[in-house]
């Protein structure tokens, strides 16, 4: 696997950081290439638990080299202080193992703001809010399109960089004060807060693109992380609640400067029930007890917000979806182990809208809103998973239902996530 992306299946959280952490032996490098601190990936290892937001988790890793690509929007002031909390926990992290991009976008103090900002008028006003994290990431995203970002390589030249701010805050004090009734901002100010902040950050960066291209050209071992879910695409996913990037594989060679051809192999995550966290519509949902079971036996609470995620039956239209807009080769099938003690499970192959059954995700979210989810069900199993590591002692009920969801999505499962731990991951042969 000289290039690999991981891309996640669902709407996010389907445990990639696990698989990620698995797959770190057979890799040299790793890459960020969408999305930013609105991601929390969560790594167990004995008793310590560490949570990841922009930095990759590889760099729990030895000699394995960490990159933050372009196609991510880096907010500096949180980033600086989660490079510091996994330093003070004994992280080894410096130019040597971590790099990030001239080449992406900041996250502004005021994109932040206007983020917040925006969902709160949207909640009062009736208009609908897409439950974002409150990052910044939507509004970072915005000015790169409309040319009026701010890069990384910006900090190197301060005088750009306040330049920048003053031409974007000519635009945005008017809307700030007319829209949403805040004070208008200081341009020098925040120029200077994002300067100081960045001034650590200065020794990380590189020009990631030619890295990456000099590295494969060598024949080192490349894995792409994609953050959040093919469900979540700004593309393909449940527009408009989507985050603002590219979560499916494509994003990987945009994001990072890699030609497509480079990158042979995807690998998708999906989890062994489905969760999404935000607003928007999630066919599958259960909204009652048995949700509020597996949100607790899954520990279904996100690691960037501390929002509970909402719950409900594997989702195989889906899952085949994301499969194909990624070419997913292979599935890594997490979290079987939180299905333990269900008595039926359901598997929903494909959904009734208004009187049509569809097999494929449709655009349109009100379809996606109306649709009732056909389902298959499969007995549950009783046992314990978490100690089990080979393919064949799991109980014949989870055999059956891992194989189901290969047949029902056409994809083989090649890893199955049975609990917690770092190592509590089959491989299936
Ligand atoms: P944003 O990315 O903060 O703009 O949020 C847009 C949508 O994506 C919201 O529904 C968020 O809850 C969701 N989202 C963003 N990042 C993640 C993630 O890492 N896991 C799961 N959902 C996410």
């Amino acid at each position: 696997m000289p290039a690999t992306v991981l891309v996640g299946m669902q709407w996010g959280d389907e445990g990639k950081a696990k698989v990620l952490d698995a797959l770190a032996d057979e890799t040299d490098i790793v890459v960020r290439y969408q999305g930013g601190a609105n991601a929390g990936h969560t790594v167990v290892v004995g008793k310590e638990r560490y949570a990841f937001h922009l930095v990759p988790s590889g760099i729990l890793r030895d000699n394995k080299v960490c990159v933050i690509a372009n196609g991510c929007v880096v907010d500096p002031i949180e980033l600086v202080k989660e490079i510091n909390e996994l330093r003070t926990r004994g992280v080894k992290i410096d130019s040597t193992n971590l790099q990030l991009s001239d080449r992406a976008q900041l996250v502004m103090p005021y994109h932040r703001l206007v983020d917040q900002l925006s969902e709160k008028k949207k909640e009062t006003s009736g208009a609908g809010k897409i439950g974002t994290t409150g990052r910044g990431i939507g509004p970072a995203y915005v000015d790169k399109v409309a040319r009026s970002g701010i890069r990384v390589i910006d900090v190197l030249r301060p005088s750009y960089l306040v330049d920048r701010v003053r031409q974007r805050l000519t635009e945005l004090n008017p809307v700030l004060i007319a829209v949403y009734g805040h004070e208008p901002l200081d341009a020098n100010k925040i120029a200077d807060e994002v300067l100081a902040a960045a001034q650590p950050l200065k020794a990380f960066i590189a020009d990631t693109a030619a890295f990456i291209n000099d590295a494969l050209a060598h024949g080192r071992r490349l894995l792409f992380e994609g953050a959040q879910g093919s469900l979540l695409d700004i593309d393909h996913g449940t527009y408009p609640y989507v985050t603002s990037s590219n979560a499916t594989a494509g994003g990987a060679a945009t994001g990072s400067g890699v030609s497509p051809k480079r990158i042979d192999t995807a690998l998708g995550v999906a989890k062994a029930y489905t969760t999404r966290v935000g607003a928007g519509p999630f066919p599958t949902e259960l909204k009652d007890a048995q949700g509020d079971a597996i949100r607790e036996r899954g520990g279904e609470f996100g690691t960037t917000t501390g929002r509970p995620r909402r719950c409900g039956w594997f989702d195989a239209v889906g899952v085949s979806y994301a499969a194909e807009v990624s070419g997913v080769d292979a599935i890594a099938l997490t979290k079987l182990d939180v299905l333990t003690g269900e008595k039926e499970l359901q598997l929903c192959t494909r959904y009734k809208v208004e009187g049509r059954e569809l097999t494929r995700f449709p655009a349109d979210i009100h379809a996606v809103e109306l649709a009732q989810p056909v389902y298959e069900s499969m007995p549950g199993w009783k046992e314990s998973l978490e100690e089990i590591r080979q393919y064949e002692k799991l109980p014949k009920a989870a055999r059956d239902y891992v194989e189901r969801i290969e047949k029902l999505v056409g994809i083989p499962v090649r890893y199955i996530g049975v609990g917690k731990s770092r190592d509590a991951l089959i491989e299936k042969k």
